[in-house]
């Protein structure tokens, strides 16, 4: 097929903390399928980070006195967990050689692009972002940084003039941000960015072991990486009602078996959900075939991460090659951009 015509797909996480099963099922996996079905560009919104790293140092610094040892400084942080997500995603299947996989930061086009896209930006469209809403309902004294987020995150979106993002359910409204920037930029400077969509993975949203939404920021995580009795903890913390094992149970009500379904077989899934409805199946059965299923379907990724770790610079290079393939992207949107808004062509 003619490179032109491949369809684009772009996506972001953040280095916040480790992935869990929710970004795995909600977005990784369908990262990594996409890298066989057309141009796929995916990278570590390292700038998005900023937004919540002076609290990642304020609790690191709380950890370090319980755990008596040194506290991190902010760049020890972000370094660490810029490579823990780049880490993460090499060892779940990412090819360097399918997917252009970078650091958000190494494109310094997309924040050139920010800017002008917050000239096209109502201040209600941001006011009304729910994710911004959220974390000042949770007590988040807020940064202009977080209100003009999905700014950057169109920007990161619009800069490589992707087709399809792919992404969990909860980033639906950052999307239509993003169409509506790209729609106001074009009404004013003519046709320059396709209005990207949004593609949703398996599993609409991956509850975590309280049942609300999985989320690294929530502690109610079960991380990809973990193993032993870490993993064993999370599994085993996950909260039921006291319904008793005897009850016959409705299995769509119960988180353990919500999260069998995604790395079971349909035959499995059937089986079990006839056990729950019957009675004599208790969650914590479940929970430990639960647990066994994780460390089946992710135990052989953890053994490529320790391979993977063993050789720092390997990531480091696939990063700085990544950057430069997308940087050569971002720049001819760039120019496009430019010659469209009236700016003069950027001097070589
Ligand atoms: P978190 O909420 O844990 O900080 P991120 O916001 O970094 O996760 O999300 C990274 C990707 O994983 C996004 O595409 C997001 O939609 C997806 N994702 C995150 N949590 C879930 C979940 N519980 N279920 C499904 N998808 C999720
Ligand atoms: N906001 C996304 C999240 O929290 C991360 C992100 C930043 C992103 N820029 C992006 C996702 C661009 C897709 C495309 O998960």
């Amino acid at each position: 097929m003619a490179e032109a015509k491949r369809k684009r797909f772009l996506s972001g996480v953040q280095p916040s903390g480790k992935l869990h099963v929710g970004n795995y099922f909600g977005a990784i996996q369908q990262h990594i399928a996409l890298q066989d079905e057309g141009e796929a560009f995916y990278f570590i919104a390292d700038y998005h980070a900023l937004t919540t790293l002076g609290d990642a140092v304020k609790a690191d610094a709380d950890l370090a006195k319980d755990q008596k040892r040194k506290a991190r400084t902010a760049p020890e942080i972000l370094r660490e967990n810029v490579r823990d997500v780049a880490l993460d995603y090499l060892a779940l299947g990412l090819d360097p050689n399918k997917a252009t996989f970078y650091r958000q930061s190494d494109l310094p086009q997309v924040t050139e692009l920010a800017w002008i896209l917050g000239t096209v930006t109502g201040m209600g469209l941001l006011e009304r972002a729910h994710s911004y809403k959220d974390k000042v309902a949770k007590g988040i004294s807020p940064s202009v940084g977080l209100f003009t987020y999905p700014v950057l995150m169109a920007a990161d979106i619009l800069i490589v003039r992707s087709h399809e993002v792919p992404v969990g359910k909860d980033q639906v409204q950052h999307l239509e941000m993003t169409r509506d920037m790209a729609g106001s930029f074009n009404a004013t400077y003519g046709n320059i960015f396709p209005e990207p969509k949004e593609r949703h993975g398996v599993a609409a949203i991956v509850p975590g072991t309280d049942g609300q939404k999985m989320s690294k920021s929530y502690g109610n995580a079960i991380e990809i990486f973990a193993e032993g009795k870490a993993l064993k903890k999370s599994v085993m913390g996950i909260v039921t009602d006291s319904t008793p094992a005897e009850a016959p149970k409705d299995p769509d009500t119960r988180t353990p078996f919500t999260l069998y379904k995604l790395l079971a077989t349909q035959t499995e899934v059937e089986e079990l959900a006839a056990r729950y409805r019957a009675g004599g199946l208790g969650d914590g059965t479940v929970k430990q075939m639960l647990l066994e299923k994780i460390d089946a379907f992710f135990g052989p990724f953890r053994e490529r991460r320790k391979q993977l770790a063993a050789d720092p610079a390997y990531v480091e290079d696939v990063l700085r090659d990544g950057a430069r393939r997308a940087r050569a992207e971002a720049e001819k949107t760039m120019e496009l951009v430019r010659a469209a808004t009236g700016f003069p062509r950027r001097p070589v």
